[in-house]
């Protein structure tokens, strides 16, 4: 099995994962081949396989690292097998473990073992790296090394299914790839800012964009890098808040990625006619509030009224809109209903952290 190559994402973003993946997979080198039955059944929410041709070995994988560069992933493995187990304790899992031939170790060096784990079992993840890290040096003769590790033995418990890998990320996934100078509680994950902006267009013709809830600069910082790892040149991006803190911390977060020039003005979304000059943008794509930490007063159909209507104002005719919608949905459509100039695209639902949020995409009309 060491051909399949398994990654975690937001569960509701697979797709545009699975064709990112295989994008960069190609552009190395490593040819992929239909996914077959086995690795199909490893495919579940938030997890995409692509399955290598034949012959490109584990090692060369792990060498390789071909995803390192992906935007749309957490985490990413050579997968090595699924475990046998009752589903549940802590014994049959780790004789399930010491059934996989995982070779690899033998010669690796120095290793760690490291668990996710999804759903109710008798045991914590803890408890599995350390019963598997002592089986493994017992029974391969390597040390394990918790920082300087030559190879990482990912096990990953999602209910009663259990899969053995060889982690390729370092400890932070991916999506940990800025230097957070401002980091609020609340922040979008970048992989959902980087689908965000495949879904609305953006990734394959980047042109002027706005994020008026800016917060942090999630959506700028990737929007900013999808267009430099195309080797484009950087299309106008703005961003603005209400929020002063966020104004300053966005440009600082911009700044410390080393993308300036990119201004963050502080303005209510409802009024963006104050900083943003009519039918200026192609896109406005951002992740507003979800209604827990709304200023005193601001219902959510006020607030989404108010920016539908800066948006018809602020984009070109077909510009489009790509935002979040949280759980107050019947609130957003009620407003939608209200702007027949927008007519709906795309909607699809994506968990955030174990929040379920509706992506819309929504595009002005021409005429
Ligand atoms: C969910 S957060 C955005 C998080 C952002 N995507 C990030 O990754 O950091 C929502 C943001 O909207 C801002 N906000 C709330 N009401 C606003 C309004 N009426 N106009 C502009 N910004 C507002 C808040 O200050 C907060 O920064």
């Amino acid at each position: 099995m060491g051909n399949i190559i398994r990654a975690t994402t937001a569960p509701g973003i697979e797709d545009v994962a699975q064709d990112e993946g295989a994008c960069i997979l190609a552009r190395g080198g490593f040819r992929t081949v239909s996914v077959g039955d086995s690795a199909a059944a490893l495919r579940l929410p938030g997890v995409v396989v692509w399955e290598l041709e034949p012959g490109i070995a584990a090692g060369e994988v792990r060498r390789g690292d071909p995803l390192r560069s992906a935007r749309s992933l957490f985490h990413v493995a050579v997968h090595v097998g699924e475990v046998v187990w009752d589903g549940r304790t802590l014994a049959s899992l780790l004789s399930g473990i010491e059934e996989i031939d995982l070779a690899d170790m033998r010669d690796a060096g120095s290793f760690r073992v490291s668990c996710s784990r999804v759903g109710e079992h008798d045991f914590q993840s803890p408890e599995v790296e350390r019963e598997t890290g002592t089986i493994m040096q017992a029974r391969y003769g390597t040390a394990v090394d918790l920082e300087g590790y030559a190879l990482h033995l990912k096990v990953d418990i999602v209910g009663t299914r259990a899969f053995c890998g060889y982690q390729l990320t370092r400890r932070k996934g991916l999506d940990r790839r800025y230097r957070w100078v401002y980091h609020p509680r609340v922040t979008l994950r970048t992989p959902i800012a980087y689908a965000m902006l495949v879904i609305a267009g953006y990734a394959s013709h980047p042109d002027a964009l706005h994020d008026p809830f800016c917060g942090s600069g999630t959506i700028l910082l990737e929007a900013a890098g999808i267009a430099s790892q195309g080797g484009l040149a950087l299309p106008s991006l703005s961003g603005s808040d209400r929020d002063p803190q966020a104004v300053e911390g966005a440009r600082a977060n911009l700044l410390a990625a080393g993308v300036p020039g990119v201004p963050v003005t502080r303005v209510d979304a409802r009024e963006l006619a104050v900083t943003v000059p009519e039918r200026s943008l192609a896109y406005i794509v951002t992740n507003p509030p979800f209604g827990i930490r709304l200023a005193k007063g601001l219902s959510l159909y006020s607030l989404y009224d108010g920016l539908l209507g800066s948006a018809t104002r602020a984009l070109r005719p077909g510009g489009t809109l790509a935002l979040l919608v949280g759980r107050q949905r019947g609130a957003f459509n009620r407003v939608l209903r209200t702007y027949p100039e927008f007519s709906r695209e795309h909607l699809r639902i994506v968990e955030m952290g174990g929040v379920y949020a509706a992506l819309y995409v929504l595009r002005l009309r021409v005429d």
